[in-house]
């Protein structure tokens, strides 16, 4: 059977990675993870130590080596030769990781690598330029969403998995905030193409919402 190019697009929070890792085991694909990249280069930006500023983001993301692997079966992000598939899930990179994936520079170097990824087909890729920008030709093209309170609740309970105590209106002010950053920038913003199947995925199981995206490839 010819091996399928999913897009799945969405907000931070609307359960993304969670959908796409389980659809990628089911069908036997490999899963990308293209925020992952992004944070990468975030964590080498703070990694540094030097201030947050375009330049230094531009200057880090032309230097830096970023490469997705698989071990056991699981995703492991790597940043110049260092794991940091734990470290870029911090709250100091994801405070500026909007910051680092509006620039240009940077997202052209992503996407060229998200682009090889895909090349052989079977995969499932997340993101928020996917199906616009990334893999415009994807065979199915998903737009993932949820309400901002199921969102914050779900990357509250992520969090406090993790050891993090953090106040459940302070995620949902920075949900928000990232969700606008994310929208409003000017290069390849987060948007719904209009083929892409809407899923609202606020009060749906994990399962039914793998059922609902694997029902879409057959
Ligand atoms: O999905 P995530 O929260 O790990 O993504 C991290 C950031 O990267 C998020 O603010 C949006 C951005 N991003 C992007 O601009 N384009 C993508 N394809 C993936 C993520």
């Amino acid at each position: 059977m010819k091996k399928l190019v999913l897009a799945i697009d969405g907000p931070a929070g609307a359960g993304k990675s969670t959908i796409a890792k389980l659809v990628a085991e089911k069908l036997g694909y490999v899963y990308i993870d293209t925020g992952a990249m992004y944070r990468a280069v975030a964590w080498k930006v703070l990694q540094t130590g030097q201030p947050v500023t375009d330049e230094n983001i531009i200057q880090t993301a032309k230097d830096i080596d970023v490469r997705l692997r698989y071990e056991s079966g699981a995703l492991r992000v790597e940043a110049d030769g260092t794991d940091v598939t734990e470290s870029i899930r911090t709250p100091e990179v994801t405070g500026i990781v909007s910051q680092v994936a509006r620039l240009l520079p940077v997202r052209e170097k992503m996407v060229t690598l998200q682009r090889k990824m895909a090349e052989n087909g079977g995969v499932v890729m997340d993101g928020r330029d996917i199906a616009s920008k990334v893999l415009p030709g994807a065979d199915v093209k998903v737009f993932l969403t949820a309400s901002i309170e199921e969102r914050a609740t779900r990357r509250w309970r992520e969090m406090k998995d993790k050891g993090y105590d953090v106040s459940m209106e302070k995620l949902k002010e920075e949900i928000a905030a990232r969700d606008k950053m994310d929208t409003e920038r000017e290069v390849s913003p987060l948007v719904r193409v209009p083929e892409a199947e809407l899923l609202d995925t606020t009060g749906m199981t994990i399962d039914e919402v793998v059922a609902a995206v694997l029902a879409l490839c057959r």
